[in-house]
């Protein structure tokens, strides 16, 4: 089957690893998926995800902060990137820095993100060790439309991850980890299909009316 011809155009934009940007381009790789990625943008000129990215024969650009004299600037900067590709919608996936007021009103329901724990809990860095802390029993990770607060913004889906005795930051982290790399994929899908609206600040995605059951707690 052809894949669709009015896909979503999609960017990502990373500052590392890229492992939320693996799962969403290999979910666009579905002969019937409704977006495609259509580049990669990254802050950082090493981050592991640009070489993934090309591997998997996507395009690839840096903008690096560093090479702004300030945070307009070198938004500016992504911004007419984004709008040469004619992107359509931007997905964060660990992207490292803070954006401001400005570009997020820009690209207001047309940019999401992906925060590793059950928001609005544990805004933030170190979400996991201070999940443990606190003595979550459930932890896990939210997909969101960004707004200028971090980390805040209407949720389009969440997946719950129990705390497991004997845990640690980096075995829970490994399992939200693989909730993430599920809920970001279900996201980018569902917007791209034209489910998904914000109102009053909340999302409603038509078609999506029964309890996710199958998320909280999902397997590989
Ligand atoms: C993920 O935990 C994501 O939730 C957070 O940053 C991390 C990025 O990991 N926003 P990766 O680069 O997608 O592997």
């Amino acid at each position: 089957m052809a894949p669709p011809s009015n896909r979503l155009r999609t960017a990502i934009l990373i500052s590392g690893r890229g492992s939320n940007m693996q799962a969403l381009i290999e979910s666009c790789r579905a002969a019937d998926a409704p977006a495609e990625i259509a580049l990669v943008l990254s802050n950082e000129p090493d981050a592991a995800g640009l070489s993934l990215a090309a591997a998997a024969g996507i395009a690839t650009r840096v903008v690096s902060h560093r090479a702004f004299a300030d945070r307009a600037k070198f938004e500016a900067e992504i911004d007419s990137v984004l709008r040469a590709a004619g992107i359509q919608l931007t997905c964060l996936a660990g992207f490292m820095r803070i954006l401001s007021d400005k570009f997020v009103e820009d690209w207001r329901d047309r940019m999401i993100n992906i925060h590793p724990s059950l928001l609005p809990a544990f805004k933030g860095l170190n979400t996991h060790a201070r999940a443990l802390a606190a003595g979550a029993r459930i932890h896990g990770c939210t997909v969101h439309f960004v707004r200028p607060e971090m980390d805040s913004g209407p949720i389009v889906v969440q997946a719950g991850v129990a705390v497991e005795p004997g845990d640690t930051p980096d075995t829970l982290a490994a399992r939200v980890l693989q909730a993430e790399h599920r809920i970001y994929p279900l996201a980018l899908r569902w917007i791209a299909e034209g489910r998904v609206r914000v109102q009053e600040e909340r999302v409603l995605i038509d078609g999506v009316s029964a309890p996710l059951a199958p998320l909280l707690n999902p397997q590989p």
